[in-house]
């Protein structure tokens, strides 16, 4: 039988539920990927007949996405203490520790999700996992990215500097910075490999979150809430 759990349907299942969370007045996080724009969507939709939010987006394309959707956008500056953060994640182990990075934007999303009361990760049913196994993305400054490597292989990991955006050469982060894959298989401990990545020199930020509040899994007939 064919498995639906990693489905456009299960990812739209989970952004829609968690924000049955946005109320008016909230400010709300913007996180990024395919996921969480179904979330912008939803509550472009719910703006749309009323709702009152400002968004502060965590990247140029939930930036753009929101702008499309005509939710009132603010900035960190102006609003520093967010109400609730929706992003999405790569994986997810059982104890709601989360990859996220994929999509380049874990700086920023690191950031937003840290200025929020409440952090709820939106994700399809494939990426729950017992343990994280996937590589952690990093951003990094380029200048620094040789002193990088030899850190993390230090750590037991490999990295690789991503590429395939479309264009040659490295992916460039938004804030104009490389992005790396850091693969270090199985991860035990995820809090203590998020602790020693955080030391390294020039290594701008990695994508471990170890601070999510809810986890809404998305199944492509229900919506399971872990926390
Ligand atoms: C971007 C992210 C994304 O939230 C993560 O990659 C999941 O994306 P998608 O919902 O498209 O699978 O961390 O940096």
């Amino acid at each position: 039988m064919k498995d639906h759990s990693g489905s456009d349907l299960a990812r739209k299942n989970a952004a829609v539920k968690a924000c049955e969370l946005v109320e008016d007045g909230m400010a709300v996080g913007l996180g990024t990927g395919s996921t969480t724009a179904y979330a912008i969507r939803e509550l472009g939709r719910r703006v749309d007949e009323g709702l009152d939010i400002v968004g502060v987006p965590t990247s140029y394309a939930s930036e753009a996405l929101a702008i499309e959707c005509n939710i009132p956008l603010s900035t960190l500056a102006e609003c520093p203490e967010l109400d609730i953060d929706i992003d999405g994640a790569d994986q997810v182990d059982s104890s709601l520790n989360v990859i996220k990075g994929g999509g380049a934007a874990h700086t920023k999303e690191k950031i937003v999700s840290c200025s929020s009361k409440m952090f709820a990760v939106v994700i399809d049913g494939n990426k729950l996992k017992d343990v994280l196994n996937r590589g952690v993305p990093i951003e990094v400054l380029p200048y620094a990215r040789r002193l990088v490597e030899k850190k993390i292989a230090g750590l037991g990991g490999k990295c690789t500097v991503r590429t395939g955006s479309g264009k040659d050469g490295p992916t460039i982060s938004d804030n104009g910075n490389f992005i790396m894959d850091c693969d270090f298989g199985v991860i035990n401990k995820p809090a203590a490999l998020a602790e020693a990545l955080a030391q390294i020199p020039g290594l701008v930020e990695h994508g471990i979150f170890t601070n999510a509040d809810f986890v809404y899994v998305g199944y492509e007939d229900r919506v399971e809430r872990l926390e």
